[in-house]
C-alpha cells in the first residue's frame, strides 16, 4: 500500500480520492488551505490520513513540504495533482486580469511546483506515479473558458511531456479530464453565487466526485508496465458542442 499526497483534499475531488484511497489501505497526505476541513477529514479517516495545510501557490512552503513531512510520511508514491479552480463566467473581454492570474498561480503553476517538488525522490526510488486533475475544457473551446481551459490544456501537455522525459524510468504519469461533474464546490467557488452555483446541475445527471474517486482507484490498480495518458470522461448527458459561426444580416 502506498504513501499518497493529494492536493485540494478538503472538497470535492480530493476528498471523495482522500476517503476512497484512505478505505483502500493507503496512507493519504491531504493538503489544502482549509485546516478545519483537514482536521475534520483525520477525525473521519484516522491515523492513515495526514492533514497539511497548504497553499498550492505558495512556491517556499511547497518547494520545502517534502522535508517537512514526518518521516514516515516522506516516500510519497503517488501524487495527486488535484486542487485547482476556475474563477467566472465570462467572455476574455470581460474578465478580470486577477481571476485569470489566480487560475495560473493556481492551475499551472501550483501543479509545476508540487510536481517539480516530489519528482527528484521519485526518480531515486526509480518509482511513482503522478496523476494531474485536467479538464475536457482543455481541449474543447466554450465561451467563457478562456485562461481557465489554457491552464487545463497546459497541465495535459505537461503530463505527456513529463511521460516522455521520463522514458526509461518506471515513473507513470496520467490526466484525468473530466467534463460536468456536480457534488463539488467548483461552480460556487466560479460563479461565486450558490444559486446560479446549483443552477449549473438542474436537470442533469453529473458525473460525481467519487466517479473521479473510482477512475484514480482503477488506475492505481494496474500493473506496473500499464500507462493510462489520458482519461477524458463526461456524464451521458454531456457531449461536445460544436462549432459557431457569426452570421451578418444584409
Ligand atoms: N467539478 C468539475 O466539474 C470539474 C471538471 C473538470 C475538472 N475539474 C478540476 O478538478 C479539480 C478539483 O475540482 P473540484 O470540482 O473538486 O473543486 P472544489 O470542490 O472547489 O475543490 C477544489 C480543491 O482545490 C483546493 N484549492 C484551490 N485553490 C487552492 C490553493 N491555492 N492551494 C491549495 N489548495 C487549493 C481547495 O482547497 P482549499 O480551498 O481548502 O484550499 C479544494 O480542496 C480542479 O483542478 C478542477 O479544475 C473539476
Amino acid at each position: 500500500m502506498a504513501v499518497i499526497l493529494v492536493t485540494g483534499a478538503t472538497a470535492g475531488f480530493g476528498r471523495a480520492i482522500a476517503v476512497r484511497l484512505v478505505k483502500e489501505g493507503h496512507r493519504v497526505i491531504g493538503t489544502g488551505r482549509r485546516a478545519d476541513r483537514l482536521d475534520a477529514l483525520r477525525r473521519e479517516l484516522g491515523d492513515a490520513f495526514l492533514p497539511q495545510v497548504l497553499d498550492v501557490t505558495d512556491a517556499g512552503k511547497v518547494a520545502a513540504l517534502p522535508e517537512t513531512l514526518p518521516a514516515d510520511w516522506r516516500k510519497v508514491e503517488v501524487l495527486i495533482n488535484n486542487a485547482g479552480l476556475a474563477l467566472g463566467v465570462g467572455k476574455a473581454q470581460d474578465s478580470k486580469l486577477e481571476d485569470w492570474k489566480t487560475m495560473i498561480d493556481t492551475n499551472v503553476t501550483g501543479v509545476v511546483e508540487v510536481t517539480r517538488a516530489f519528482l527528484p525522490q521519485m526518480i531515486e526510488r526509480n518509482h511513482g506515479y503522478i496523476i494531474t486533475l485536467g479538464s475536457i475544457a482543455g481541449t474543447y473551446p466554450y465561451v467563457g473558458g478562456n485562461v481557465y481551459g489554457a491552464t487545463k490544456a497546459f497541465v495535459a501537455q505537461f503530463m505527456r511531456n513529463l511521460r516522455t522525459d521520463l522514458l526509461g524510468t518506471r515513473i507513470r504519469a496520467s490526466t484525468i479530464e473530466p467534463g460536468l461533474c456536480g457534488g463539488s464546490e467548483f461552480s460556487n467557488v466560479r460563479l461565486r453565487d450558490n444559486q446560479k452555483a446549483a443552477d449549473v446541475y438542474k436537470g442533469t445527471d453529473p458525473l460525481t466526485p467519487e466517479d473521479i474517486a473510482g477512475t484514480v482507484s482503477w488506475l492505481l490498480s494496474l500493473p506496473p508496465h500499464v500507462n493510462i495518458n489520458a482519461i477524458e470522461m463526461m456524464p451521458v448527458c454531456q457531449a461536445a458542442g460544436g462549432l459557431a459561426v457569426d452570421r451578418k444580416s444584409d
